[in-house]
């Protein structure tokens, strides 16, 4: 079984002390501090950008995983690389030019990946595999924490981790919406091995817990 990363997303943690919220998640286990950052074009919401990820970085070692929902990323790759950001994950639809954006970003020396709304077709954008270093398929639509998983999104990870070993490629597969305890073994079993995880964390009785079982083998 491929390792299991667990990448706890900080649009569920405290807005009013999100230093603390990266603590917390460090001490429950997390792996990855995933960063939503939306401009309310792409996504009909408005988070955070550089500044928080500048903020964030001396506060952690951790990974900063950035998933960005806005519209011409390649403008901005950049300043978030500078930022601090460890990995830039952009939609390619949201772009004028993915392939250039993903260099950008490896340019800036930061690892780089596409990520797929779940009306936003995969083949299009299938050349684009050999420059990502990792994949990240929606399991809920782009804007907000806390909604249900899209089963029908399932088949989206399996489609894309059989067009990554057709074309060899050892590539992560990220998932990321609604993950929870319930419907985590669904999720792994699609294919995925880093798995985002928001409300199902910050909202827990015991974070740790949800992490420990996130990790866990699939029965
Ligand atoms: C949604 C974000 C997700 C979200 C996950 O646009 O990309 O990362 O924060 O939160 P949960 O796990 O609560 O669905
Ligand atoms: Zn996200």
């Amino acid at each position: 079984m491929a390792e299991i990363l667990v990448a706890p997303s900080i649009l569920s943690g405290d807005f009013a002390d999100m230093a603390k919220s990266v603590a917390d998640l460090e001490r429950w286990g997390g792996d990855y501090v995933h960063c939503d950052v939306m401009d309310g074009v792409y996504v009909p919401n408005i988070t955070f950008g550089m500044p928080m990820i500048a903020a964030l970085r001396p506060r952690t070692d951790k990974v900063l995983d950035v998933h960005l929902m806005i519209t011409k990323p390649e403008k901005y790759v950049e300043r978030f690389a500078s930022a601090g950001a460890d990995i830039i994950t952009f939609h390619p639809d949201a772009s004028e030019n993915p392939s250039d954006c993903l260099e950008k970003i490896h340019r800036a020396g930061k690892r780089a990946g596409i990520v797929f709304n779940p009306n936003v077709p995969i083949e299009p954008y299938r050349p684009l595999f050999p420059q990502c270093d990792m994949i990240l398929v929606m399991t809920v639509y782009a804007g907000y924490g806390g909604q249900k998983l899209i089963p029908e999104c399932l088949e989206r990870i399996r489609k894309v981790c059989a067009y990554l070993r057709e074309d060899g490629l050892c590539v992560p597969v990220e998932a990321d919406g609604g993950i929870t305890t319930e419907n985590v073994d669904t999720v792994k079993k699609a294919g995925a091995t880093v798995l985002v995880a928001g409300s199902s964390v910050f909202k827990a009785k015991n974070p740790c817990e949800v992490i420990r079982l996130f990790r866990q083998d699939t029965k």
